[in-house]
């Protein structure tokens, strides 16, 4: 039996409300999704913003990190969800190599999420000169979401998967590249692997949704990676990935099951099967020739 959504008449989250959630304290819900079902699933349980995230590629497509992922294998993969989702805000992420080159080339990748993909917003990685990218595309008319800290596409620059901001110099960067994006005119911001006392001393300077991933509690809202948060997938896991849910081991146990069943001959059951009308059977096997010689058992 699936369960109902949470709330039937929920209107579409606009960037105003987000705004508003954000100036009555209310926590903004964020969460990955890369398929139909996990749309119609999210859009349910009524979260607030969508991310089709590249960490699609390691989650979904079996890449090893982030940066193999491309424009068109995240085009396909958003169109999926967008057909999935009516009220969420849905953000689609700009690949490694797609936006950084130039204004031009991040303005003409982020009109195609828009335009191809349905989506309503954009989000990018990183501070400094991608801030410029983001001022760009939000001329353009398109909303952007930053994403400062660990930002994995260019992990290697940052030393590897770890958490960032952990000297005083790191954090003022990190300071610097939120307040960039900010007066770039990006709509929010992700936060991503940062201390949570340098998140509050942070917050204090934002004017726009901040929502952390392993950045602490103070921020306006929290994202987290389906995959991670359900246990689609065993892989090594972040210390901020909580586990609300066994999904793989749920998935074993279901195909285990049905090879079991398939080997002993108790699957498929009467009530699995199609019925035809005993006289037209009996036609059927009338009309039907002699079996071959080589045919019989
Ligand atoms: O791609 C992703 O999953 C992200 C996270 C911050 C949610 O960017």
């Amino acid at each position: 039996m699936s369960t109902p959504p949470k709330d039937p008449n929920r209107k579409r989250i606009t960037l105003t409300k987000l705004h508003e959630m954000r100036a009555l304290g209310e926590p903004i819900v964020m969460i990955t999704a890369y398929d139909h079902p996990s749309a119609l699933v999210v859009e349910e349980a009524g979260v607030d913003v969508v991310l089709v995230g590249d960490s699609a590629a390691n989650n979904v497509l079996g890449y090893p990190d982030t940066v193999p992922v491309t424009v068109e294998e995240l085009l396909m993969l958003t169109r999926a969800v967008r057909r999935g989702l009516k009220t969420p805000l849905l953000v689609g992420d700009l690949p490694f190599g797609s936006y950084e080159a130039s204004d031009a080339q991040a303005i003409e990748t982020a009109h195609r999420f828009v335009k191809e993909a349905g989506c309503d917003a954009v989000k990018l990685e990183g501070g400094g000169a991608m801030a410029e990218r983001a001022r760009a595309i939000v001329r353009a008319g398109v909303p952007v979401m930053g994403h400062v800290g660990l930002t994995p596409q260019t992990a290697t620059m940052l030393g590897g998967y770890r958490a960032q901001g952990r000297t005083a110099a790191r954090a003022r960067a990190v300071l610097e590249d939120a307040l960039a994006l900010q007066e770039a005119g990006a709509f929010s911001i992700v936060f991503e692997a940062i201390p949570a006392d340098v998140t509050d001393a942070i917050m204090p300077y934002m004017e726009i949704p901040i929502i952390g991933i392993g950045a602490g509690a103070s921020t306006d809202g929290q994202v987290l990676v389906l995959h991670d948060l359900l246990t689609i997938h065993d892989d090594f896991q972040p210390k901020f990935a909580k586990r609300f849910a066994a999904v793989k081991d749920e998935m074993r146990r279901g195909v285990d099951a049905y090879a079991d069943e398939v080997r002993s001959r108790t699957f498929p059951a009467p009530e699995h099967t199609y019925n035809i009308a005993p006289e037209e059977l009996e036609r059927f096997r009338a009309e039907l020739p002699a079996v071959p010689r080589t045919h019989v058992g």
